[in-house]
C-alpha cells in the first residue's frame, strides 16, 4: 500500500511517500529562517509559507519518487494539534488531492505521528510509554494499540521544547534554539544546584517548567550570560550542560515514575524534537538499562517536524481499514482531538 503524507501543522512544509510501511521519498521545507526574524513562529507568515510551498513540494516529491499519481492508495494529512490556519492549508490541499483521485484519506494525530515515527526503523510492541517532548507538547502515554493512546501525564505550562527555546533565545541564540544549547552543552560541565527541577516533590504524572525557566532566567542575568551567544564562552557552556541535565533530570524521575505505575509497559518510545537531544537520550538510556526496557528513539530527522512521520501513521491506520470521511475537521492546539476515524467492513481484524 501507498500512501502520501502531509504534515503542515507549524513551520515546516513536509510531504512524504510511504510504500508498505517503508519510506519512499520525502521533502520538506523550513519556513524556520523566516520565523526566526521574530523569535518564534507568526501564524499568520506561517499559513502564507505553506501555501506557497506545498504543491510545488509535491511535485518534486512525485518527480523523485518516480511514480503516476495514480498509484498512490491513500492520503494521510496532520488534522492537529497545531495552529489553524497551517492546519487548513495541508488539510486543504489532501482533501482536494484525495477527492481527485477518488482515494481514502486520513486526519493524523501530530502528536501520535510523533511517537509512532519510532515503529520507522524499529518493531514497536504494545503496550509501550510513549514521551513527546516537542515544541508545543510534554505528554506521557499508554499506547495500547496503533489508535489506542491514553494520556497518563502532561505539562501544566510550558512544553520542555518551549523552554529550551525560551532559554535559548536569551542567551541570544537563534530560534528555534533548543539544538543550539544542546551543541553549546558539549563543552561544558554540569554544575549540580545551579538550577532547580520544579514539580518532582508530588506522587504523579505531570510537568511544570515554568519555574525552571524563571529561574534560568535569573542565573543568566547574574552570571552576565544574557545575549552572550558566544558558544566558546566557558561559563555559558557550563550553563548549557547545566540546563540540558536539569531537564533530562525532570524527564528521567517522570519516566522512571511511569514505568513502576505501569509495569506492563514493554518499551520507552522518546519523541519529538527534544528526543533529539544528546543529554535526553542519554539519561534515558540509562533509565531503560536500569528498569530492563527497551529505548527508542527516531533519527533526530523524525524527532522535528515531518511528513514521514504522518505517512507512516496512515499506513498504518490505513491497512488496518481506517480512514475519515471528507469532512473532518482540523483541531487547533489545546482542543481536543474527536476520536471519530471510520472502519471500513472488510478491515482486517
Ligand atoms: O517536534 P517539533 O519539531 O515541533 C513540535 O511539534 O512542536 O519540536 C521542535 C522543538 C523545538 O522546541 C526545538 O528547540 C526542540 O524541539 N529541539 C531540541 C533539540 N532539537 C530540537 N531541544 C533540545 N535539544 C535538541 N537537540
Ligand atoms: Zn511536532
Amino acid at each position: 500500500m501507498l500512501v502520501l503524507g502531509i504534515e503542515s501543522s507549524c513551520d515546516e512544509t513536509a510531504l512524504a511517500l510511504v510504500q508498505d510501511g517503508k519510506i519512499l521519498e520525502e521533502v520538506l521545507f523550513s519556513q524556520a529562517g523566516l520565523h526566526a526574524i521574530f523569535g518564534g513562529v507568526v501564524p499568520e507568515l506561517a499559513s502564507r509559507g505553506h501555501i506557497k510551498y506545498i504543491g510545488f513540494l509535491f511535485d518534486k516529491l512525485i518527480d523523485k519518487a518516480k511514480i503516476r499519481l495514480q498509484s498512490i492508495d491513500a492520503i494521510a494529512v496532520t488534522r492537529g494539534p497545531g495552529l489553524l490556519g497551517s492546519l487548513l492549508v495541508g488539510a486543504g490541499f489532501a482533501k482536494a488531492l484525495a477527492f481527485a483521485l477518488g482515494i481514502r484519506i486520513i486526519g493524523i494525530n501530530h502528536l501520535y505521528a510523533h511517537a509512532l515515527a519510532n515503529g520507522i526503523n524499529h518493531k514497536l510492541e504494545f503496550p509501550s510509554l510513549a514521551v513527546v517532548v516537542s515544541g508545543g507538547h510534554t505528554h506521557l502515554y499508554c499506547v495500547e494499540a496503533v489508535n489506542k493512546f491514553i494520556q497518563i501525564g502532561r505539562t501544566l505550562d510550558d512544553a520542555a521544547g518551549e523552554v529550551f527555546d525560551k532559554v535559548g533565545t536569551l542567551i541570544g541564540f537563534e530560534y528555534p534554539a533548543g539544538k543550539h544549547i544542546d551543541i553549546c552543552a558539549a563543552n561544558g560541565k554540569n554544575t549540580a544546584g545551579l538550577l532547580p527541577k520544579p514539580y518532582l516533590d508530588n506522587d504523579n504524572l505531570d510537568f511544570s517548567f515554568s519555574g525552571l525557566k524563571t529561574a534560568a532566567h535569573a542565573v543568566l542575568n547574574a552570571k552576565g550570560l544574557v545575549h552572550s551567544k558566544d558558544m566558546s564562552n566557558a561559563a555559558l557552556a557550563d550553563f548549557c550542560a547545566t540546563f540540558n541535565e536539569t531537564v533530562s533530570d525532570i524527564l528521567y524521575e517522570k519516566i522512571s515514575r511511569a514505568l513502576s505505575m505501569y509495569p506492563k509497559l514493554r518499551q520507552i518510545w522518546l519523541a519529538g524534537g527534544v528526543a533529539a537531544n544528546s543529554a535526553v537520550r542519554k539519561k534515558i538510556e540509562e533509565l531503560a538499562l536500569y528498569k530492563k526496557k527497551t529505548l527508542f528513539y527516531p533519527e533526530t530527522r523524525y524527532c522535528t517536524d515531518n511528513a514521514s512521520m504522518i505517512a507512516y501513521t496512515g499506513w498504518l491506520l490505513a491497512e488496518k481499514g481506517y480512514y475519515h470521511n471528507l469532512d473532518f475537521e482540523v483541531i487547533p492546539r489545546g482542543k481536543k482531538i474527536p476520536d471519530d476515524m471510520l472502519i471500513s467492513c472488510n478491515a482486517p481484524s
